[in-house]
């Protein structure tokens, strides 16, 4: 039997690409197979994203673009997925003429029901229930699908933080927490298939299991850890707020936590940072950053800075600039203020000039740059250990020797030469890399010796402090 192809793509954070992995295991389950073009595909899906407007334009005009091919071949079926399915499910389906189905984001287990349905004759079908179950069973990846070395976990979804600019807690619901067995044994089979290091998703994972009084995220962490042949967790995304003293201790505990943390701050200002309603000031997060390099001094903190939120004055940015010269992260991402309709900040008057947010967003970025360049040079001449995810994805070209590409413990990009023939038997592994060369976002190096790695099942896993800074 001829199978039928699908085409899914992923926008947004790392929730959705977890979604899409779901959504993918079921297709799977139900007989499809999956295809890099959109013209070849009988079912096209896209995941949105709705933190900025942006990023909802980019679906708007894809779907432009796949409702017009539709008009070519009328059997396609087009399915809208995650946060701008939940926010605009009606006005989608009169938009857009074609679109077969608007899955919002607690509706993700449904859509093998929804495609059988469609396939007799049904719809546009529209799910933007918000449920209480967030344990649905998924089916498993089949044994001949390998997972990703590299590879997320849901542990909650949805926020109760409604930060004053932020869209999530409207279109992913209240906060809810998996149970923990729940999230073992599905980072238990993950690593069966393959996987080495698991991030663990939410959008606050400090605050796990509160609400329904499971463990405390730092005893997650403690129970991942002891699976073998795990050798890094990660976790997105920690509210500076909630960043316990016991979560800062599990860097010291658990040796394989990775020597990152990413700790979104959005401002550095005490005023912008009360309007957001992030609950913090930039003291209590400077002391935070100070406990937790206590714990482990060389541990890379990356951050989060919105540019321009209504009413943020030459003041306020330059406390913002200040706060990065202070604490140094070693990376950041930064993006102008974007009004959402269903956040509050909409509604706030002094809006900042279009041009002044780019002009403070360019500032942002190019302090950062500077402060990057200099942790990277610093790095040249050491070892960092590496964990192999694949081949890079732009060869340096250096002789005919393959490059690879993988990541350091500090969530640092290297890629590295070996030797030839090895890079399929380097998959998987930790490596020591001498880096030689820093690029802008990223290290180059090479293998000092090919004998130094193990076979696949005796990883061990490195923490951060083994790496020079
Ligand atoms: N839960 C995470 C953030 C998730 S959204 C946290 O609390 O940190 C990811 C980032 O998008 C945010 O950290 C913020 O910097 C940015 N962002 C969210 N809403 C935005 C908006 N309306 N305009 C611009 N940036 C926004
Ligand atoms: Fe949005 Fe704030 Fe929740 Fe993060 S914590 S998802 S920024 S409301
Ligand atoms: Fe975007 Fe939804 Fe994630 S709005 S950032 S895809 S939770």
């Amino acid at each position: 039997m001829k199978h039928k192809k699908a085409y899914i793509n992923t926008l947004g954070c790392q929730m959705n690409v977890y979604d899409t992995g779901r959504m993918e295991n079921m297709l799977a389950a139900s007989g499809y197979d999956f295809t890099d073009s959109f013209w070849k595909a009988d079912l096209v899906i896209i995941n949105t994203c709705a933190i900025r407007e942006k990023a909802v334009q980019k679906v708007y005009s894809f779907l432009g673009r796949i409702c017009g091919i539709k008009r070519r071949k009328p059997h396609m079926v087009i399915a809208v997925a995650g946060c701008v399915a939940q926010q605009q499910s009606k006005w989608l389906t009169e938009r857009f003429e074609g679109l077969d189905l608007v899955l919002g984001t607690h509706a993700v287990t449904r859509l093998p029901h929804y495609l059988e349905r469609i396939g007799q004759g049904e719809g546009p079908i529209i799910d933007v229930e918000m449920t209480a179950e967030i344990d649905e069973a998924v089916p498993e990846p089949a044994h001949s699908q390998s997972a990703d070395i590299s590879t997320f976990v849901t542990i909650m979804r949805g926020c109760d933080n409604f930060c004053a600019y932020c869209v999530v807690p409207f279109v992913r619901g209240r906060e809810t927490s998996r149970r923990p067995e729940t999230i073992e044994s599905e980072v238990r089979s993950l690593v069966a298939a393959g996987a080495r290091e698991i991030t663990l998703l939410g959008q606050n994972v400090n605050s796990y299991g509160k609400k329904e009084g499971l463990c405390a995220f730092p005893e997650l962490l403690r129970r991942i850890h002891d699976i073998e042949g795990l050798a890094r967790i990660r976790f997105v995304t920690s509210h500076p707020k909630d960043l316990s003293d016991s979560l800062i201790n599990a860097f010291d505990t658990l040796p394989k936590l990775a020597n990152h943390i990413h700790l979104p701050v959005q401002s550095g200002s005490d005023r912008v940072l009360d309007r957001m309603n992030r609950k913090y000031t930039r003291e209590t997060y400077m002391d935070r950053v100070e406990k937790l390099r206590a714990v482990r001094p060389d541990i890379a903190i990356s951050t989060d800075f919105i540019a321009g939120f209504p009413g943020e004055t030459e003041t306020d940015f330059a406390d913002t600039i200040d706060l990065i010269r202070r604490v140094r992260f070693d990376t950041l991402f930064a993006f102008e203020y974007s009004d959402r309709p269903e956040a509050p900040a909409r509604r706030f008057a002094d809006k900042v000039d279009p041009l002044e947010k780019k002009r403070r967003l360019r500032e942002i970025l190019d302090t950062q740059a500077e402060i990057t360049a200099q942790i990277y040079h610093g790095l040249v001449g050491t070892t960092q250990t590496v964990l192999v995810e694949g081949l890079s994805k732009k060869p340096r070209g250096q002789g005919d020797s393959p490059e690879i590409s993988g990541r350091s413990s500090e969530n640092r990009i290297v890629n590295f030469i070996c030797p030839e023939d090895e890079e399929s038997r380097l998959q998987g592994r930790l490596v020591d890399v001498s880096i030689e060369r820093a690029c802008a976002n990223s290290l180059w190096g090479r293998m000092p010796d090919a004998r130094n790695y193990g076979p696949a099942a005796s990883i061990q896993a490195k923490g951060g402090k083994t790496n020079a800074a």
